[in-house]
């Protein structure tokens, strides 16, 4: 039987400013199982980025379940979701969100640092090697982000993303500032990544990307309008 990683029901997220609410979700109902790769597309403003951030707990919903490995994760403090963000999941967005001031090794290492049962610096060294091979940028270890071109940064962000041995990898528009062919080069790194029992979920606005997932969902208003298996 296919292992659940997480699923939501019937998630909204409202946000409210003085003069308006915007309803951003309005009921998603979503499982995603191990080793899947999931795609998410739909026009600007549909959603996609706070689903993205409902999903890694960067945010929490107004209303609905959310569950990660049984766990029911709807309504954590700050420093509970952190923890269980720290464990579970990586992160790669469309601006890399590297940290200029620490060496490529650094960055990488960093979400192992920030754990809460203490890594040792053997350890961090072992899969910090490991994850700049995977993303074949062991040549670069001691430079800084802005020394290395756009692609080579999102493989940085990649290996960052890995170091944890997340079991949901979140990416938001990863080839958004890339040229065709860095853009290309990372969405094969995926893909190998995904072949290799990583679980994805990707948003993109591009077609080709978003066909390269095992599912394709469609979002519109804040709802899945449609749900693909390709
Ligand atoms: N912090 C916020 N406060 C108020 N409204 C927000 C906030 N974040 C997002 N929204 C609104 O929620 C809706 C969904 O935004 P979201 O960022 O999820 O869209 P998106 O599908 O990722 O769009 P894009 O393709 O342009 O990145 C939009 O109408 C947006 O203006
Ligand atoms: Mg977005």
């Amino acid at each position: 039987m296919r292992e659940l990683t997480l699923n939501m029901t019937d998630i909204t997220k409202v946000y409210s400013t003085e003069d308006m609410d915007t309803h951003a979700l309005r009921g998603i109902d979503l499982e995603i199982y191990k080793g899947d790769f999931v795609s998410i597309c739909g026009p600007s403003g549909c959603g996609k980025s706070t689903l993205l951030s409902l999903l890694g707990l960067l945010d929490m919903p107004t209303s609905g379940k959310y569950f990660i490995g049984g766990t029911d994760v709807s309504h954590l403090n700050l420093s509970e979701a952190a923890y269980i963000r720290n464990e579970k999941i990586g992160f790669i967005f469309q601006s890399f969100n590297l940290i200029d001031e620490l060496s490529v090794f650094d960055n990488i290492a960093l979400p192992l640092r920030y754990r809460r049962n203490k890594v040792s610096e053997k350890d961090i060294e072992k899969k910090v090697t490991e994850c700049l091979q995977i993303v074949d940028m062991t040549h670069r270890a001691q430079h800084k982000p802005n020394q290395l071109s756009g692609g080579q940064q999102q493989r940085i962000a990649i290996a960052r993303a890995l170091v944890g041995n997340p079991a949901l990898l979140l990416v938001d528009e990863p080839t958004g500032n890339l040229d065709s062919r860095n853009g290309d080069a990372v969405m094969e790194m995926l893909q190998q990544l995904n072949a290799n029992g990583t679980t994805l979920c990707m948003v993109t606005h591009d077609p080709r990307y978003a066909d390269m997932a095992g599912r394709k969902l469609h979002l519109l208003d804040g709802k899945i309008i449609d749900s693909q298996t390709l």
